[in-house]
């Protein structure tokens, strides 16, 4: 089996895959749940081991179906009239959100909450009234894909939902930054693999998401 074949195995079954996106993009490895799969227990996984910011992606329609923007098309202040990003030319930052049935939200408990709903919500967007189940802003932190996906970007926005959609799982993913926890530099590819292997997760690069989607 492929590491590709692997990671929708992964997915299906509740594990995280790792995804490098590219060395020549951020250079970060991302630690993927499908968002059905986060669980208190993931979510201390995303904390402890990876490090990072922990944001719930969607495909484009379901946020759009949920009235989710791309929060740099909404906002009106200086600081987001000019996305000067180094790696892609906008950012897949929508809005931040908690569950209605959290307290603050940013527990391990509220946070899985968040997305387990978040995921529930994707199965059917067009049956749920967003605000009536979440708050803004909140502790998870939303993407919104690109409307025509990896053919328009190749964050882990996108490389996370095209999982996803490939495993027949609804577009609704967790992804969190897997950091060096003593220098706080991203983990280098070297490094993720390693952490991988030693939990028997999958590895990706971007390039083999790509290679086998297309
Ligand atoms: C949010 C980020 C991450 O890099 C995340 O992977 C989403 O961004 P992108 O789609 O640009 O890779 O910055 O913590
Ligand atoms: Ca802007
Ligand atoms: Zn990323
Ligand atoms: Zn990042």
């Amino acid at each position: 089996n492929s590491a590709f074949e692997e990671a929708l195995e992964a997915l299906r079954a509740g594990d995280p895959v790792l995804v490098h996106d590219a060395a020549d993009r951020e250079g970060e490895t991302d630690l993927i749940y499908h968002a059905d799969a986060v669980t208190p227990d993931a979510v201390a996984r995303m904390r402890n081991d990876a490090g990072g910011l922990i944001c719930a992606a969607l495909d484009h329609e379901t946020a759009e179906a949920f009235d989710l923007p791309f929060l740099t098309e909404e906002l009106d202040h200086p600081a987001a009239s000019d996305h000067d990003l180094g790696y892609d030319e906008r950012s897949s930052f929508s809005l931040t959100v908690n569950h209605r049935d959290t307290y603050t939200g940013v527990t391990d408990k509220d946070r899985s909450r968040t997305i387990q709903a978040l995921g529930e919500a994707a199965t059917s967007p067009t049956d749920v009234t967003f605000a009536e189940e979440f708050r803004v802003p909140g502790h998870v932190h939303l993407l919104k894909a690109a409307p025509e996906l990896l053919a328009q970007r190749e964050g882990h926005t996108e490389l996370g939902i095209a999982l996803a959609k490939a495993a027949d799982l609804s577009p609704a993913v967790v992804v969190c930054e897997m950091l060096d926890g003593e220098t706080g530099e991203e983990r280098s590819p070297v490094d993720a693999r390693a952490y991988a292997r030693r939990h028997g997760f999958t590895y990706l690069e971007g390039k083999d998401v790509l290679a086998n989607l297309s």
